[in-house]
């Protein structure tokens, strides 16, 4: 038990299905970048992919680098301002021989990915993949598709495995839809 069930409506994703996707994606990126030696990188956006990654980092059995970058898009709230803003940048002169996977925990209108995969490829990357643990694909904005899924989720506020609502909740170990009362009062 956390001391944050409470402000949990429904349990979404629980703790077994999280680490079962882990499982499916990892096996899924060993099997395409087994000819990639050295080059993989992944790429976490933080905060909220910091849980994903090394859970997923773990399960992956390639040679791998780890690196961040840390962009805003949401403010404190529920909803997309739409700009994004980079806040930690990548300072690597070896992108050009690194396959880079972005890892994210969630997408919503797509405009934080498909702004750094044209970032990322501007920048001289090998190649740009993306990975999300969750998708919400009915939120699009922009025509974005990920090339690794783990779930697919309703249009609904959800916290939690790394996800905050206004910097709480990152550390409950499931995905879990917010009361909305919590972020309603
Ligand atoms: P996008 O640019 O609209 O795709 O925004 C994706 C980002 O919005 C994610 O990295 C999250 O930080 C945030 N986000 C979107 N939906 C949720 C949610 O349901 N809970 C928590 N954060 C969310
Ligand atoms: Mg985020």
């Amino acid at each position: 038990m956390h001391t944050l069930d409470r402000d949990i409506q429904r349990i979404l994703v629980s703790e077994e299905q999280i680490a079962e996707a882990v499982r499916s994606l990892a096996a899924q990126i060993d099997r395409d970048y087994s000819e990639s030696e050295n080059n993989l990188l992944l790429l976490g956006i933080l905060k909220g992919s910091v849980v994903f990654m090394g859970d997923l980092m773990k399960q992956i059995t390639l040679p791998l680098e780890i690196d961040f970058m840390k962009v805003s898009s949401y403010g404190s709230g529920t909803s997309s301002s739409g700009r994004i803003n980079i806040l930690l940048d990548l300072h690597r002169t070896d992108l050009s021989q690194k396959d880079i996977i972005i890892v994210e925990d969630i997408i919503d209108s797509g405009k934080t990915l498909s702004y750094l995969v044209e970032y990322l490829t501007l920048g001289g990357a090998h190649s740009v993949r993306t990975c999300t643990l969750l998708d919400k694909p009915s939120r699009r904005k922009v025509d974005f598709t990920p090339d690794y899924v783990g779930y697919e989720v309703p249009d609904e506020f959800v916290v939690g495995y790394g996800l905050d609502y206004d910097e709480k909740y990152r550390a409950l170990p499931y995905i879990g839809i917010l009361k909305p009362e919590v972020y309603t009062i």
